[in-house]
């Protein structure tokens, strides 16, 4: 693995922001580079181990304290997954709000029987994670790093029918919540 010219040029900006003796706090954006530049080159978004090998030589930091983070936090894969992960949070306000029928209608539309597969044309994997921090919003589907909320099941299907199609699709709340607030609100 090598970082791309465009991305050597981000790290050499994010270090900026950092005392030298604590190269280590730039971990997560390193880790996060890494995982964009292999989706974009491949199709997969993940962490190969020789990518954080990477990230530790750059950061002067023990390989294994990078693979602590990598693992540790949901948003990054360390196995390859679809073109689109997507991710259904599973925690208490979106499982009451119907998050079982997230996961059922993402399994129907992708064609998987289990969490943690990938659909046959490589384009999907599904998983369970906890709390998405909108609750407000629940449920919530994360897709790569893009977040969609107040979801029917059947925006679930028209979410996934769109990304097969290639088309674009509008992240925030489905229900446009903020914009049907009463007169007087936050909005
Ligand atoms: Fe799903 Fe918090 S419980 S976003």
């Amino acid at each position: 693995f090598s970082f791309s010219e465009a991305n050597k040029s981000e790290i050499a900006k994010i270090l900026q922001k950092y005392p030298s003796s604590r190269k280590a706090s730039a971990v997560m954006p390193l880790l996060y580079l890494v995982q964009n530049q292999i989706l974009e080159e491949t199709g997969r978004s993940w962490i190969p181990k020789v990518a954080m090998d990477e990230v530790a030589m750059i950061l002067d930091m023990a390989p294994i304290r990078v693979y602590e983070v990598a693992s540790f936090y949901t948003m990054f894969n360390t196995q390859p997954v679809g073109r689109f992960h997507l991710q259904v949070c599973r925690t208490t306000a979106c499982w009451l709000k119907g998050s079982d029928d997230v996961v059922e209608a993402c399994k129907k539309s992708i064609g998987v029987d289990e969490l943690g597969q990938t659909s046959s044309d490589g384009l999907f994997t599904l998983s369970e994670v906890e709390c998405l921090g909108a609750c407000a919003n629940a449920p919530v589907l994360q897709i790569n790093n893009d977040y969609f909320e107040d979801l029917t099941p059947q925006d679930v299907t028209d979410i996934i029918e769109k990304l097969k199609k290639g088309e674009k699709v509008t992240p925030g709340t489905v229900a446009n919540r903020l914009n049907s607030a009463p007169e007087g609100g936050l909005t």
